[in-house]
């Protein structure tokens, strides 16, 4: 296959094609810092991390509780801003973008899912899923909307409320709403860590299907090696810093750093 589109005719001759390795990446991290106060000083949840995720890939991201995941993710989302240092996602840095702007760009292009579901009570599921449409003022695309419920396995569902699900139906919800919008980019931040270990890989694999199917870009962090061995890279993380990664790792391999890294 083709790793370029053909390049249009340009009035002053052929552009040249650049290397696939130029590619923009998908997400870009420069020298990233994020602290917070602490008492009288700072900690810092993220001492420096540059990263640059390759369009399409799907990266695992791991790491002892209190290393920085989900600061990486939320500042990665536009969620958070970074102390310091360069957010670049599809080409647009976030770092240099008014609050509105990230707000518009999050809504448009990012996909998040959280642990906690974050669902609306009173919407039913239709409703939930489309709801980052009709923020958004956009129509919901029932073509994707079909495509989706059937993909996460909520076909029948779709007229209940919050409160009549199971976890993992609700998280099937949360995974819907958050690629309605095509999103370029999908975070999940321990997205399976309120269910039990057969539903939460039930679910993970349909976001992981459904991210490919859609050529999205993918980061979820995790403490499952059989889930993290899935992805093109694992990132552990270690006190606010990147402490090593694996590419297309077995389960053994991740188990291995993790205990290594002291997991
Ligand atoms: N809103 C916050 N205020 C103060 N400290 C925070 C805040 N968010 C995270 N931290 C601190 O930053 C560090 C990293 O946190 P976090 O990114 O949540 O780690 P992880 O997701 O790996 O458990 C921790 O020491 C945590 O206490
Ligand atoms: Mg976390």
């Amino acid at each position: 296959m083709s790793a370029t589109a053909p390049t249009p005719t340009s009035p002053v001759g052929p552009t040249p094609t650049p290397p696939p390795t130029a590619a923009e990446p998908a997400v870009l991290l420069d020298r990233v810092y994020r602290s917070y106060p602490d008492g009288s000083g700072t900690t810092a949840a993220l001492a420096g991390v540059s990263l640059a995720l390759a369009p399409g890939s799907f990266t695992a991201v791991m790491g002892p509780s209190g290393s920085g995941k989900s600061t990486l993710l939320n500042v990665s989302a536009g969620l958070d801003r970074p102390s310091s240092g360069r957010v670049v996602v599809g080409g647009s840095d976030l770092t240099a973008m008014s609050p509105d702007a990230v707000t518009r760009l999050r809504r448009d292009r990012i996909g998040f899912v959280f642990q906690a579901y974050n669902l609306v009570g009173h919407l039913t599921v239709a409703e939930n899923i489309a709801l980052p449409l009709l923020l958004g003022g956009r129509e919901p695309d029932a073509h994707l909307r079909r495509y989706l419920v059937a993909a996460v396995g909520l076909e029948g569902l779709e007229d209940r409320l919050p409160g009549e699900l199971s976890g993992g139906q609700a998280q099937r919800v949360a995974i819907a709403r958050a690629l309605i919008t095509r999103p370029a980019v999908v975070f999940a931040d321990e997205p399976t860590g309120a269910l039990d270990s057969h539903t939460g890989g039930q679910v993970l694999e349909v976001l992981r299907s459904t991210a490919q199917t859609l050529q999205q870009t993918l980061v979820l962090v995790t403490h499952d090696a059989h889930v993290a061995a899935a992805a093109d890279r694992v990132l552990f993380l270690a006190d606010g810093l990147i402490a090593g990664h694996l590419d297309a790792p077995t389960t053994e391999q991740v188990t291995a750093r993790m205990i290594e890294l002291g997991r």
